[in-house]
């Protein structure tokens, strides 16, 4: 250990100032990376102000890890090869991935040493860039200044070029091309949540954005190689197995459909590794074999994937039986583990849990805790042969019955049972636990990051205590706050009952909360990301109702979603004074506001339908702005309005159709201004106007009460509402070739996830008025059937 003394006066001696000095010391594991860089380097370096720079910074992001070969990278910056932090970086992502396999040769290259690009050629970079671009400059003007600045930065031609090279240049030519900033040029503060939008891009580019990843929880985890060994001479292996990347799982146990609470933990361990450029493996944890099934796998690992990412490996806990009995031989070979015949009942009494169920009791050791090694053994050897039927025998953990903590009352380590495995077959009459596998394949799979809730938080004792014993490397288990939804159900069994009763449509009816339900709903998988994310991660329970995971879905659709003009509740209008053959075209943007949708275009005609409550009997209703017989009204984007005429009701009193006049007659010259505008969709052979919906599922909440218990008599009788009318405009076409009809600032979001085209709960779109909509999974050719994903509004009371 240096003191800081030693340490003041090595950093002193490259030069860097006092106070420099101070605030480098005042990071522990800074200095340490500095310290060791400087060791580094040839005792001879001529250090300058540039290359004290570089290392220094590279000592803050290595932060206390030491790389094999860093030398390399200390040896070309002080030799004058590595220039820049941008080339130190790349060095340093280089070494990191082959670690003692590093050459020199290749080091260089891959941080462009040597690669000249001089002023010039970013100019003709530059210069050709708003060549190829200047339309859309000239109409765009100032606003796309930052943009083509990350362009310009990208391009392949000048990854090595000095980055101070480039703002200059493109503010010059800028200037020449478009001239002086100008009124055209002033950012309009439309409201101040889009300020702040803009703000929050401007400063990504130079500070990493703050997400959970980078803060809470998962921003204070160790780094790789930081956490404890009660055997620090396993650490050397296991860094080399994993180059220090970060290794993290997803473990779950293929016995059931994922539901939204694990959307958090996919999240956490597969985003983490992700953000840290490590890797995750989804581990199946098949040790129950009764329980499992194919569709299970199979759903898991297609949620994942919908969620975005892609497992770097897929294994299963039943992939390594043979290593887990190999360590259970060894567990009893040190002592620490025993065959015990007791009854349930009896394990129970023995941990202390009373006749009448409740703990405290006196705790005793089995009779069998004290056999000698050799007969554990054979006794061991003869479970795994089948020689026991279930119950009769299990194989014990030797911890400490004095512990205060359960998890050391001598968990089980394998059971007998009598199930044909999935993967394995019969192979095995034995099937480890939970309990003994989970932390020895983390420590198999080298798991950098073991990340689990927080009800797992005593099982850490005993997972340590097993790693230790069996003398393998002891991965870190960290346990965080589950997300806990609330106002619905989630358990197996209560949405087993559900289904198998025909209560739902099966695992995925859209009203339940499984991935699959949400999926099918049609909730971007996105939404789902950046509504976790916006929770951030703590070591507590995040119990969120229903209602406000549905309103971060619907404030994601709001921003993300094209219109459509949709009538649910359809009544016939024809306009008396047009020809037959009446047609005006109107342009109609897809999303006000946001013209990177583009526009459409609808047939006004002289028949089409409006929403039956958009028209109102009553001429005296003074807060009705819509439709009646004394009140003309707007129809959106048409130019005139239209004034009720007459009206046709079949014998019920229903109104079947309406007729009405199209004022377009300017008074004065002017349109009539009316009180509003409503909804409409046209009927036009030549455009294929309307489609109709065959099915229009409306969905409320499931359940009557706010905290279900899953009684089938608190349904809601309303919880799906299906509508057989509904018509929208054509361009529904339009949308569902497009889907997943994605906007470029959608995609720059860090949980943005890519969607799979021909997928129908992809085909999005805002029924305008009614809510957000996609295609159901039982849309077949023509016949569509549509899924409402959210309101438009929050519904709740
Ligand atoms: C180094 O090279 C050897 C042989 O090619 C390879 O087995 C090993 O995985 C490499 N090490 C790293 C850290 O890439
Ligand atoms: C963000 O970018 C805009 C547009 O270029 C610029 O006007 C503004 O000053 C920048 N804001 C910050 C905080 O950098
Ligand atoms: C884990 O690391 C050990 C070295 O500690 C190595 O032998 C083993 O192959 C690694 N396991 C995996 C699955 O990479
Ligand atoms: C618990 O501790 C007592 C006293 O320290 C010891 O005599 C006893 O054997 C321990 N019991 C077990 C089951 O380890
Ligand atoms: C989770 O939510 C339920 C209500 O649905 C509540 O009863 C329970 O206490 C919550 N769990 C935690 C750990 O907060
Ligand atoms: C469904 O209910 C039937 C009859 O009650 C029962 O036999 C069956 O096991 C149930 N299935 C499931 C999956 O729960």
């Amino acid at each position: 250990m240096s003191t800081v003394e030693d340490l003041t006066s090595l950093f002193s001696g490259i030069g860097l100032e006092e106070p420099k000095v101070k605030e480098i010391l005042k990071n522990k594991k800074v200095s340490q990376s500095l310290e060791s860089l400087i060791k580094d380097a040839p005792s001879d370096a001529s250090w300058d102000k540039s290359s004290r720079a570089l290392v220094h910074n590279l000592a803050s992001s290595l932060k206390g890890v030491e790389l094999p070969n860093q030398k390399l990278i200390v040896r070309g910056i002080l030799n004058g090869d590595l220039k820049t932090s941008l080339q130190v970086e790349a060095a340093m992502k280089y070494i990191k991935k082959v670690g003692e396999n590093a050459t020199i040769e290749e080091m260089n290259k891959e941080s462009g040493v040597g690669i000249e690009v001089t002023e010039a050629q970013v100019t003709n970079s530059v210069l050709k860039y708003l060549e190829d671009h200047k339309e859309k400059i000239l109409a765009e003007r100032y606003k796309l200044v930052p943009g083509i600045f990350a362009e310009i930065k990208n391009m392949a031609e000048l990854k090595w070029a000095d980055p101070r090279l480039f703002k200059p240049t493109i503010d010059r030519e800028i200037l020449k091309l478009l001239g002086p900033k100008d009124e055209r040029d002033i950012v309009k503060k439309v409201t101040k949540k889009k300020d702040s939008k803009t703000n929050e891009k401007n400063s990504s580019s130079a500070a990493p954005k703050r997400t959970m990843f980078t803060e809470g929880f998962l921003g204070d985890l160790h780094k790789v190689g930081e956490n404890p060994q009660a055997y620090p001479e396993l650490m050397e292996g296991h860094l080399k197995a994993t180059s220090g990347r970060v290794h993290t799982r997803f473990p779950p146990e293929p016995n059931g459909y994922l539901h939204i609470g694990h959307s958090k933990a996919i999240m956490v361990n597969f985003g983490y590794a992700r953000h840290h450029n490590g890797v995750c493996y989804l581990r199946f944890d098949d040790t129950n074999p009764e329980a499992e099934a194919p569709e299970y796998f199979e759903s898991i690992e297609r949620v994942v994937g919908w969620l975005g990412f892609k497992p770097w490996k897929i294994t299963y806990s039943s992939d390594y039986f043979h290593q887990l009995y190999d360590l259970a031989e060894i567990l009893i070979k040190n002592g620490k583990a025993y065959v015990c015949h007791c009854t349930a009942e009896e394990i129970k009494r023995g941990r202390g849990i009373k006749e009448d169920g409740t703990p405290g009791g006196e705790r005793r050791a089995c009779v069998h805790r004290d056999s000698s090694v050799e007969l554990t053994l054979s006794k061991f050897r003869d479970m795994k042969n089948g020689a026991f039927k279930p119950g009769e025998a299990i194989l014990r953990m030797k911890q400490d019955l004095n512990s205060s903590s359960p998890q050391m009352w001598d968990l089980i380590a394998y059971r007998v049972l009598n199930a044909a495995h999935p993967r394995t077959g019969s192979e095995w009459k034995i099937y480890p636990t939970y309990d003994f596998t989970h932390c020895l394949v983390d420590s198999i799979e080298n798991i950098t990051h073991s990340l689990c809730t927080s009800e797992f938080y005593l099982s850490r004792e005993s997972y340590e205590w097993l790693c230790d014993q069996v003398h393998v490397f002891r991965p870190a288990q960290r346990e965080y706050g589950r997300l806990n939804i609330t106002g619905t159900v989630l358990s197996k069994r209560k949405i087993a009952r559900l289904v198998n009763e025909s209560y739902v449509r099966g695992w995925d009816d859209p009203r339940l909360f499984t991935l699959e339900a949400i999926r099918r709903r049609g909730v971007p998988p996105g939404a789902i990301l950046s509504f976790i994310n916006t929770l951030g991660v703590t070591t507590s329970t995040t119990n969120i109702q229903v209602v406000r995971f549905e309103s971060a879905i619907r404030k994601y659709l709001e921003d993300t979603t094209a219109r459509l003009m949709f009538i649910l509740d359809p009544i016939e209008v024809i306009v008396d004074n047009l020809p037959d053959s009446y047609e005006e075209m109107v342009t109609i943007p897809y999303r006000p506001g946001t013209p990177e949708f583009g526009d459409r275009t609808v047939p006004f005609t002289k028949v089409f339908y409006i929403e039956r409550s958009d028209f109102s009997e009553n001429s005296d209703d003074k807060e009705f702005f819509r439709l009646t017989p004394s009140q003309s009204v707007g129809l959106i984007k048409v130019p005139y309005t239209i004034a009720f005429k007459s009206m046709e009701k079949d014998k019920a009193g229903n109104i079947l159709r309406i007729h009405v006049e199209y004022e377009n007659e300017p008074v004065d010259g002017k349109p009539k201004k009316p009180k509003t505008y409503i909804q409409w969709v046209p009927v036009s052979t030549k455009y294929n106007s309307p489609l109709r919906v065959a099915e229009t599922r409306i969905y409320n909440q499931l359940f009557n009460s706010e905290n279900p218990n899953g009684d089938p008599a608190d349904l809601n009788p309303d919880s799906e509402v299906i509508y057989n009318n509904a018509v929208i405009e054509h361009n529904l076409g339009h949308v569902i070739k497009n889907s997943p009809w994605v906007i470029n600032s959608a995609k720059e979001s860090e949980f943005y996830v890519e969607e799979q085209h021909g997928s129908k709960e992809v085909c999005r779109f805002q029924a305008m008025r009614v809510g957000y909509f996609t295609l159901d999974k039982d849309s077949k050719g023509d016949r569509i059937v549509l899924n409402r994903i959210v309101s438009l509004k929050d519904g709740s009371k």
